[in-house]
């Protein structure tokens, strides 16, 4: 044939005339009719995949609801697959024998085969449900059994594992040049040489300046593999991060900090888990890098409102290898995504402090939906209180906005209202009057919402009084309980849903739910 005509077709490659050996969870998604046109399926595959192989026990549903947060379907509504992975989740046994909350009539269980209440007495989900009060045919749950994920498993190339990385240098298309070093000194000679070179370590930042906003960076430096960017450490004092260390990592470490240490030592730790909960999804958190993202300096960074309130220090280093430590909190500098970063200069790591007694760090984030979403508002406030003749009295505080100028912005004012006040009613309510008039936001601000936005700086702040009381027993009994409501972080149960319809056989497949033709195709 025509090598002209072969040469458009040689990328076009399909699975049918292999014999299909699927995982049990793509079998499971193309049974529950969890894809349509397909153009999502392989990403909802992959994500349960390293949810399911990077867990050691089942994963809750929660879990699995977690993994799929940076996944978009725009046919199927999420339910049929939320349905086919639901089947690999970790269950309550009670459930299944007889002793759940739900009620149901005695001698009923909810049969493990079926999903609905039955008198068959199964245990297993594997066994053959033989009730005779089984009106429903089952529409919307997996036959599939999740606990045979493993026997399939495919496991992560040992080469890949074992090779030693080495320093690269490539060049690309329009003279772009692209650097892995795999020292300190190397990045740093590097950036001597090249003063416009972007660092990288996810490239979810720069990869969207490139494509998207055609930003014509021609150096790129790869600093994953420096070891000195890649400390993470639980000190004495606090915690050392290195600035390539990913934000997964970062998560982890606060997470085991938080169960060993004193309660009132961590509690910016946690104020960073909570934040880091609603930040991108798990996809982008694996790759991001924690100074990717204060280098970015984004004015609605989720971060960098909390690294400056928690009393966090920036470690810079610059190309002769002389370093100097500089507050979070003067590290950005007025002006759109300016930082105080001289030419040859990088960031080396970040100090974050744990708290003192009597210090409370909390986060604050609101975007348009929960999951995977930039922040309308954000905000990291800290105060620390000192008992003075039987009153909590106002010692330091700090209060950091995100989204409501072109940079992490401080209410300084109100800082300044707040230190030496006593912390009651009256301070809360002279602090949001001088609050209101600290946090300007134009008529014609970008972002627009204006309104909107000006509350929530308020709430954001009256939230935080009552969070700090409550912690205080003896300020918490002032508060009324009904305000108390407020203070609880967001809890979303798992997701649920279900389809019933009645099945009228005519003879054809029209009326019933089959798996359509390629469902099989597009899981693999
Ligand atoms: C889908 C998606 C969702 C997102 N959601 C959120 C969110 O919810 N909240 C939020 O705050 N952000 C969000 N972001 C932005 C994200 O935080 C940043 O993109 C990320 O943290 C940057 O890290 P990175 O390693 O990918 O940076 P890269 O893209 O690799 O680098 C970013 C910049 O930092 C500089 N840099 C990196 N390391 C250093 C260093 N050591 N010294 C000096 N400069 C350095 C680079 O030169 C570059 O300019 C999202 C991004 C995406 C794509
Ligand atoms: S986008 Fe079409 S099946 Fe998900």
């Amino acid at each position: 044939m025509d090598k002209n005509i072969i040469e458009p077709f040689k990328f076009i490659f399909t699975c049918q005339y292999f014999e299909l050996n699927l995982l049990s969870l793509q079998e499971s998604l193309a049974r529950t009719h969890g894809s349509q046109c397909g153009f999502c399926t392989p990403g909802f595959v992959m994500s349960m995949y390293a949810l399911l192989r990077s867990s050691q026990t089942p994963p809750s549903e929660e879990q699995i609801e977690e993994c799929l947060a940076g996944n978009l379907c725009r046919c199927t509504g999420y339910r049929p697959i939320l349905d086919a992975f639901r089947v690999f989740a970790k269950t309550s046994n009670d459930l299944y024998t007889g002793v759940s909350s739900l009620s149901l009539e005695e001698g009923k269980s909810v049969c493990p085969s079926t999903g609905k209440p039955c008198s068959c007495n199964l245990n297993s989900v594997n066994d053959k449900c033989m009730g005779s009060d089984n009106i429903y045919e089952p529409t919307s749950y997996s036959e599939i059994d999740g606990t045979k994920y493993t026997e399939k498993e495919l496991i992560f190339p040992p080469e890949l594992l074992l090779r030693i990385p080495t320093s690269l240098n490539l060049t690309g298309f329009g003279g772009l040049m692209w650097y892995r070093p795999l020292t300190l000194q190397h990045v740093l000679d590097l950036k001597a040489k090249y003063d416009n070179a972007k660092l990288l370590v996810g490239n979810t930042e720069v990869g969207i300046e490139m494509r998207l906003k055609r930003m014509p960076y021609r150096v790129l430096i790869s600093v994953m593999h420096v070891p000195e960017l890649n400390v993470l450490d639980a000190k004495d004092d606090g915690i050392e991060i290195g600035a390539a260390v990913r934000l997964s990592d970062l998560m982890t470490l606060l997470k085991k900090v938080v169960n060993e240490r004193a309660a009132h030592e961590t509690l910016s730790c946690k104020a960073f888990i909570e934040q880091l909960k609603w930040f991108a999804g798990t996809q982008i958190r694996n790759a991001a890098s924690v100074g990717g993202n204060i280098c970015t300096a984004s004015p609605i960074s989720d971060l960098n409102p909390l690294w400056m309130a928690a009393r966090a220090k920036f470690q810079i280093i610059d190309s002769k290898g002389h370093i100097r430590t500089v507050l979070a909190e003067n590290f950005f500098l007025p002006g759109y995504r300016k930082v105080d970063l001289a030419s040859g200069e990088i960031l080396l790591s970040i100090f974050l402090p744990w708290n003192r007694t009597f210090e409370f760090v909390k986060e604050f984030k609101q975007s348009h939906r929960r999951d995977d979403d930039i922040a309308i508002v954000n905000a990291g406030f800290r105060v620390h209180l000192q008992e003075h003749t039987e009153n909590w009295v106002v010692a330091d505080a700090s209060l950091f906005y995100g989204g409501v100028a072109p940079y992490s912005l401080a209410a300084t004012k109100t800082k300044e209202f707040l230190i030496g006040k006593i912390w009651d009613q009256d301070l809360l309510q002279n602090a949001l009057k001088v609050l209101q008039k600290d946090i300007l936001l134009k008529d014609n601000a970008p972002g627009g919402m204006i309104e909107f936005r000006k509350s929530l700086t308020l709430s954001f702040f009256f939230k935080f009084f009552l969070w700090v009381s409550q912690q205080m027993d003896s300020i918490k009994e002032g508060i009324p309980l009904s305000h108390l409501s407020a203070v609880h972080s967001v809890h979303r149960p798992p997701i649920t849903g279900s389809q019933d319809y009645e099945i009228l056989k005519r003879g054809t497949s029209v009326g019933s739910p089959e798996v359509h033709l390629s469902a099989r195709l597009q899981v693999c």
